[in-house]
């Protein structure tokens, strides 16, 4: 079967594109000379870009989001269906798609009960930021305003969710970023701040406590987490953090939000990763698997407990939440992501993350065996990273060239990986894995063949 567009049509298209698109995260001197790279197909787990070279994604579609792999025509059908019937209306009224979407996700997630749609992972973060502002204006007479964000984690690319990124390459050149984001410490024990110690999770939350204390609980609204750190080098917190962050915030009436953005809608093997550690958050947000990509969706879920702040006083009219995404009106998003949910456990995909999670992790390790340059492997489910290393007992990070080449040569063999790039200044050394939940074992083991592959290339 031909899979792609003829090449007669496709120089017109790639000309274009050169001559008028400005692409994401990419230096564009290069493509002055160089095609861009223009991918015109996609099934399952495969690529095709436009000189009709065929890929396998292990980053389901680039930056972790198409969960349940490409070419889903029931996910287009009910997109299509739900367009023909009603495209948009504000979200100040409802829908259908809306509301069935809304039922079904919080049946998935014990102690929440409401969800506010917008149409991306920032947005939907700066939602629970504006929440949280609002309340500490209205219920704590304007005290309580601060978030707490952590080192190596990410949320979103505006002003405000950069504010909160601990990721200090990301805001570099974008500031003055605004007041009243606090940075708590990371928790990545391959490279604990605290020595070799017995109860690294404990005494990385008991860092979190020490800056609270430090800012005063009192100014503290938030705390803001990824469950698994994802564009920051795939952190999975260790044992003992998750008890004693939870302790942390309830000692000191600190809201907790766990942004879910990658983990969320089966990235670990769970429906959310927080689910893999026991915590009850106060709020959780979440966006590129909700509809694998099909169509564009966000999501702020939370507490009734929460929700009822905002209509106590229904005579002042500056008592609820004022805040209206355009686009989080429209209906596609949530009839897609209906469908995509019920091809999850319809294909029983949480079951197969965690089984072909394990294998990933199992070949990482061997692979981890046969080439001193992995010093730390780690991950949850479908989510894996592995941080390479000039020499494993100083745990000296390899040059960002080198992890791009490793990239590099796994794209010429065919196999789409990523790496934390131009996030943290000398640690952009972790190569990231998030093949779709759908993986096979071949293709575990083709994308760790190829990596097996690229670093025998670059590091002999
Ligand atoms: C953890 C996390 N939160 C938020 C975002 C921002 O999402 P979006 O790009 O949809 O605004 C991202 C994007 O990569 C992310 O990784």
């Amino acid at each position: 079967m031909n899979m792609v567009q003829q090449p007669n049509d496709i120089r017109d298209i790639i000309e274009a594109d050169r001559a008028h698109v400005w692409h994401h995260l990419l230096q564009h001197k290069p493509l002055e000379t160089n095609d861009p790279r223009i991918f015109v197909e996609g099934r399952g787990m495969r690529l095709w870009d436009a000189t009709g070279r065929e890929f396998l994604d292990a980053l389901s579609g680039g930056v972790w989001t198409v969960n349940v792999g490409f070419g889903r025509v029931s996910i287009a059908n009910a997109v299509r269906d739900q367009l023909v019937k009603l495209n948009y209306f504000a979200n100040s009224a409802g829908s259908i798609a809306g509301a069935e979407f809304a039922r079904k996700l919080i049946s998935k997630m014990p102690g929440l009960t409401r969800v506010y749609y917008s149409n991306s992972g920032s947005e939907a973060n700066e939602k629970v930021f504006k929440m949280v502002r609002q309340i500490a204006h209205r219920h704590h007479g304007g005290r309580k305003y601060k978030i707490l964000y952590r080192e190596r984690d990410y949320h979103g690319t505006t002003i405000g969710t950069l504010a909160a990124a601990g990721q200090p390459q990301r805001r570099e050149q974008y500031g003055p970023m605004p007041p009243g984001f606090v940075e708590v410490p990371h928790c990545l024990e391959y490279r604990s701040q605290y020595g070799a110690i017995d109860n690294y999770g404990e005494r990385a939350a008991e860092a979190i406590e020490e800056v609270i204390l430090r800012e005063g609980p009192d100014t503290i609204g938030l705390l803001c987490l990824e469950p698994v750190t994802a564009g920051g080098g795939v952190i999975v917190p260790p044992a003992g953090y998750w008890q004693k962050v939870g302790e942390i915030c309830r000692k000191y009436d600190i809201l907790l939000h766990i942004d879910e953005v990658v983990c969320g809608v089966g990235r670990t093997g769970m429906w959310f990763g927080y689910q893999n550690f026991g915590i009850e958050p106060d709020f959780v947000t979440m966006a590129k698997g909700v509809a694998s990509g099909y169509a564009a969706i966000s999501c702020t879920a939370t507490t009734e407990k929460i929700f009822d702040l905002f209509k106590d006083d229904p005579e002042d009219p500056m008592s609820h939440f004022r805040d209206i995404s355009t686009f989080g009106g429209c209906v596609a998003g949530p009839a897609a992501a209906l469908e995509n949910m019920r091809i999850i456990e319809d294909e029983g995909l949480l079951d197969n993350t965690l089984q072909m999670g394990a294998r990933l992790i199992a070949n990482l390790e061997d692979l981890s065996e046969r080439h001193a340059v992995i010093g730390n492997v780690r991950g949850a489910g479908l989510f894996c990273g592995a941080e390479l290393v000039a020499d494993r007992q100083t745990k000296e990070p390899v040059p960002e060239k080198l992890v791009q080449a490793v990239i590099a040569n796994c794209a010429a063999q065919g196999v789409l990986i990523g790496a934390t790039n131009r996030s943290l200044h000398g640690l952009n050394n972790t190569l990231c894995l998030a093949p779709a939940l759908i993986a096979t074992e071949q293709d575990i083991d083709q994308i760790t063949d190829a990596i097996g592959t690229a670093l025998t290339t670059v590091f002999g």
